[in-house]
């Protein structure tokens, strides 16, 4: 469930075999782990390791790579800057490492962002809450297939709470998930994906695909009983190390934690090694038809 890799640095090159292991892994649905790979906060970037500098109105505060618009944060002017400095920083660096160690190409480098608020104690509504066990599906970005790769790091200071852990919890497979949920889901309603992006509720026209992956990602985090009682493993993350997983097959839940970075990556399946396990591919395979 977790694969370790040892590396110590982001730009390689690596090794055959690391990168055979780490494509493997990371497909079959294991998160990657690296223990030795910290994202360095730089001294003058300390005092943005500070929940304060969130809006207090969103989880995150994002960066668009493509404009360098920073979103969510309290902070104005240079402050504003220079955190944005550090977020594009890791994103850099993510996007390098993620080129250096996968065979994956055209990937897209969606948002950044940063999360600076404590996950436990906040309150949220079922739907929202992250806390529960979930795939990722966006409601207003339709996917089409492709896949969301999210690489991690845990960047709370020394001496913060829980030692700073970022705790999760990691979910059963993917396939025995949506075999089980598959027959409850909500129905497909022909127009109702048209008339969302046409009014622009969604970025473009939502697939069938997009549509399962929403109600799935609902319907499991409503239902207590597989909450409580689908088999799960507790992970944790110590502060000084980063994480890959594709969120979108592997079951996840965020328990507690402070200060992390996250950066996500899109591309098509037909970039894996083995595009059979995509989501995509499982779900057309259980219910017996395209989806995209
Ligand atoms: C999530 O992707 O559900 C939350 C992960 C995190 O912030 O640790
Ligand atoms: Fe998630």
């Amino acid at each position: 469930m977790i694969e370790e890799l040892p590396i110590t640095d982001w730009t390689g090159p690596f090794d055959a075999a690391l990168k055979q292991r780490a494509v493997t892994a990371l497909e079959s649905g294991a998160v990657l782990s690296f223990p030795a790979l910290p994202f360095l906060v730089r001294e003058d970037e300390r005092a943005f390791l500070d929940a304060r500098v969130s809006d207090g109105k969103s989880k995150n505060i994002s960066l668009d790579p493509a404009t360098g618009k920073l979103q969510a944060t309290s902070l104005t002017g240079d402050k504003a800057q220079r955190l944005g400095a550090m977020i594009e920083r890791f994103g850099a660096g993510a996007a390098g490492l993620m080129s250096a160690l996968l065979p994956y190409r055209n990937v897209e480098r969606a948002r950044t962002s940063f999360r600076p608020v404590q996950v436990k104690g906040r309150s949220y509504s079922k739907i929202s809450d992250d806390r529960l066990l979930h795939v990722d599906a966006f409601p207003t970005r339709p996917m089409h297939g492709r896949r969301i790769l999210r690489f991690f790091a845990n960047v709370a200071p020394a001496g913060s709470p829980d030692g700073g852990l970022r705790r999760w919890q990691v979910g059963e497979p993917f396939e025995d998930f949506a075999r089980a949920f598959l027959p409850r889901l909500r129905p497909h309603l022909p127009g109702q994906s048209w008339l969302y992006g046409k009014l622009g509720v969604t970025r473009g026209q939502r697939s069938r695909y997009d549509e399962m992956m929403l109600s799935l990602h609902d319907a499991g985090k409503l239902d207590d009983a597989f909450q409580k009682n689908s088999p799960q493993q507790a992970v944790s993350f110590a502060p000084g190390t980063c994480w890959m997983v594709f969120t979108d097959q592997v079951l996840h839940a965020a328990l507690g934690g402070e200060f992390a970075l996250e950066q996500t990556f899109h591309f098509d399946i037909d970039q894996m090694a083995d595009p059979a396990r995509a989501p995509l591919k499982v779900l057309e395979r259980l219910s017996g038809r395209e989806l995209v």
